[in-house]
């Protein structure tokens, strides 16, 4: 507890960082994005994408693909289980399909998987620390398969979890949900946020502001980044645009801090949070879910 913390949400104890294993090796076989090596990225280009149907159907693939492995992610959430168990049983998965965890080396994030516990909000570093009982645990998995990434999130409960917590998991889902019914063709991305800070509002949640959806495709990380809160960033949507939407719920206040380890974010108050993500494409008469398993 820190002398943020309110009595009435957060968990019991504070989420700390434990041990990381040894880095995991991919086999040569496995086509990297270009980052893989040497951790570099770069910016973003400043342009929006509308992507051809050669695209889009890869992007099906690897959008299934990053489904059925963060099912895979959530199957495992049981007491006991550490965080970097997980990782190892996401890493395999991802390289028995084909493909490369994208996480692993971007801008020298160490893992395959982000996993976040509790108070953290986005980008935990899987480690030694087991899930225990009444914890709530976001696994973010995103795959590089046939030249392009797919990328989706989800929150479980790891054995019995308070009310407020379910709570909490629900409304996140929920958040989402109604940020992609915002999605149209000839639509504006500014309904997304407003959708979503609806669904935040009516639960008396924050929707935290740091971390945005994002362009996806042959990059990670592109335009158009899609805020998760009231905004007037006006663009329109227009059909073979894919990104993600990937709202994070607090319980409290939705400022954040980053560990030392520079990537692990959490709430300053410690209020828990949950997330979820799909990757979305914008079509003619609405939108589709890629990241859907069938
Ligand atoms: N998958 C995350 C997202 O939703 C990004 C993770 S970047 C990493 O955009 F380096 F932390 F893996
Ligand atoms: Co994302």
């Amino acid at each position: 507890m820190n002398k943020y913390s309110a009595s009435h949400f957060g968990s019991a104890f504070p989420v700390t960082p434990h041990e990381l294993s040894p880095t995991r090796t991919v086999p040569s076989h496995i086509v990297p994005p270009p980052y893989a090596s040497t951790g570099y990225v770069g910016n973003p280009p400043m342009v929006l994408t509308l992507h051809d149907e050669d695209t889009i159907s890869r992007m099906r693939a690897s959008c299934r693909l990053a489904r059925q492995i963060l099912d895979l992610a959530c199957l495992h959430a049981k007491p006991g289980v550490t965080t970097d168990e997980i990782d190892e049983i996401v890493h395999e998965a991802i390289i028995a399909a084909g493909a490369y965890p994208s996480p692993l080396n971007y801008s020298g994030f160490p893992k395959s998987l982000c996993s976040s516990i509790n108070e953290v909000i986005c980008h935990g570093i899987p480690d030694s620390r087991p899930l225990q009982d009444g914890d709530i645990v976001s696994f973010d998995v995103s795959c590089f398969l046939d030249g392009v990434h797919g990328d989706n999130c989800g929150t479980v409960t790891v054995g019995d979890v308070d009310e407020a917590g379910v709570r909490l998991v629900k409304a996140a889902e929920e958040g989402l949900m109604a940020g992609i019914n915002a999605v149209e063709p000839e639509g504006c991305l500014t309904s997304i946020g407003a959708a979503i800070h609806d669904v935040a509002d009516s639960y008396g949640y924050s929707s935290v502001r740091k971390y945005c959806g994002h362009g996806v495709g042959e990059l990670f990380h592109t335009p158009p980044f899609v805020k998760h809160f009231r905004n007037s960033d006006k663009c329109m949507l227009m059909p073979g645009m894919i990104f993600t939407i990937e709202p994070m719920f607090v319980e409290g206040n939705q400022a954040s801090i980053t560990w030392d380890d520079n990537w692990t974010a959490a709430t300053v108050d410690g209020g828990r949070a949950a997330q979820f993500e799909h990757t979305i494409l914008v079509t003619d008469d609405g939108f589709e879910i890629l990241t859907i398993s069938d």
